[in-house]
């Protein structure tokens, strides 16, 4: 495949002139047949990898029964997983088709929740990004997203990341929601420090403003927790997933404590194909894949032998200038802004990787990877940063 894109495509995509046409696992296999490491995951959607057996078994099925009859119906599978992830959160759900939506439906909750005691301001993260709907974007803490789409939504302020004082300072009477994301993602994988979460924590219990977590990114599994905020021992008032929850389908949802989630009635939101047969089904069978597979603790066990290998490449590299992150949510800042040049190089050679910025390249692999999968990715890492960033001298050890 020679051209970057198709020309009948809007042009809103930088893609890598490469069509992936099979998956399994964490592997990838494009046109020409040629192999792939994927450290990627579709940015964190195939959290169980490429077509798991129990996920197309499941898919397959539900799709030669029916796909989809519209929300003015029961729809047992959804019935179901809202059933289940009652029973992992205790909260209540929506579903939706993506992460902004399920944060335009947090949003909207909370506005909704707020309405009666003139509460309808939100405060978010600077370098933050919650999605590229209006409100959804209006919430974003980072100004290249917004620059062409102002006016945005009225009644939202930013305050720095891990800054409890500097959130502390802009809730008021009117504040109504909080709305974070416990690692940052889009932003260069910073996770929240933990004074800081518990700290906004305390302050929304003790003004009665909502704390939205916004998991799409760092939830199921991801971070070596079902959900990233049992980790902190909080637990927010809402929470939005998206990714990974569809194996691949799209889909989102807004869970909400059900004192909370009583703000909605019937005709307050909505999606046509929120939450139809086969996205819930697909969902079912995530859930089923990470409990059975206890995928969470693998997360926390291969991030860690990633993180320890990344540790040990960065002794050998000054050009690594820091290591982030939490289980397989991982990135690594480079002193020099290479970050772009080494995932061509990557995947010239094989390997998928991202770069959030010019110096910051993000790992997040299916949490099903193996120890010799990382490691086979690794060696690929550490040739194209010999290549780009290495010592001469350095690299027979690489080659060895
Ligand atoms: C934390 C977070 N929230 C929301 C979104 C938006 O999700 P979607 O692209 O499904 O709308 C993303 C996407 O990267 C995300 O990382």
């Amino acid at each position: 495949m020679k051209e970057n894109t198709s020309s009948f495509l809007i042009q809103t995509y930088r893609r890598f002139p490469i069509a992936f046409v099979r998956g399994r696992g964490a592997r990838l296999w494009d046109a020409e047949g040629k192999e792939y490491i994927d450290f990627l995951s579709g940015i964190s959607v195939c959290n169980v990898g490429h077509s798991h057996p129990k996920l197309l078994e499941a898919i397959q099925k539900q799709s030669n029964l029916l796909i989809h009859t519209s929300n003015l119906f029961r729809i047992i599978p959804q019935e179901k997983l809202a059933e289940r992830l009652y029973n992992l959160t205790g909260m209540f759900s929506f579903f939706c088709n993506s992460g902004a939506e399920a944060n335009e439906a947090a949003m909207k909750l909370a506005r909704a929740y707020g309405k009666d005691k003139g509460k309808y301001k939100i405060i978010s993260a600077l370098n933050s990004f919650h999605g590229r709907t209006f409100g959804a974007l209006s919430v974003t803490g980072q100004k290249k997203y917004q620059e062409k789409f102002h006016p945005l939504l009225p009644g939202v302020s930013f305050a720095p990341f891990n800054d409890l004082t500097a959130f502390a300072s802009l809730m008021d009477e009117k504040t109504c929601a909080v709305i974070l994301e416990p690692v940052q993602g889009e932003g260069g994988v910073y996770p929240a420090k933990k004074e800081f979460l518990q700290g906004i924590y305390q302050i929304c219990k003790e003004r009665d403003i909502l704390l939205i977590l916004d998991e799409v990114q760092t939830g199921l599994g991801r971070c070596g927790a079902m959900f990233c905020y049992q980790l902190y021992d909080i637990k927010p008032h809402i929470l939005t997933l998206a990714k990974s929850l569809g194996g691949g389908l799209p889909m989102g949802a807004m869970l909400a404590q059900p004192d909370v989630a009583k703000a909605f009635s019937s005709g307050d939101h909505a999606s046509t194909a929120g939450g139809n047969f086969l996205a819930t089904t697909s969902a079912l069978a995530v859930l089923d894949i990470l409990e059975e597979e206890n995928l969470p603790q693998k997360a926390k066990e291969m991030g860690e032998f990633l993180l320890n290998k990344l540790e040990e490449l960065k002794t050998h590299l000054p050009a690594i200038k820091e290591l982030r992150g939490i289980g397989l949510m991982l990135a690594m800042e480079l002193s020099q802004p290479l970050a772009r040049e080494v995932v061509s190089h990557a995947l010239k050679k094989g390997l998928i990787i991202n770069a959030t910025n010019d110096y910051t390249i993000r790992f997040l692999p299916p949490l099903i990877i193996s120890r010799e999968e990382i490691e086979k990715g690794l060696h690929i890492l550490k040739e194209v940063l010999y290549e780009l960033l290495g010592y001469k001298e350095d690299k027979e050890a690489v080659s060895r």
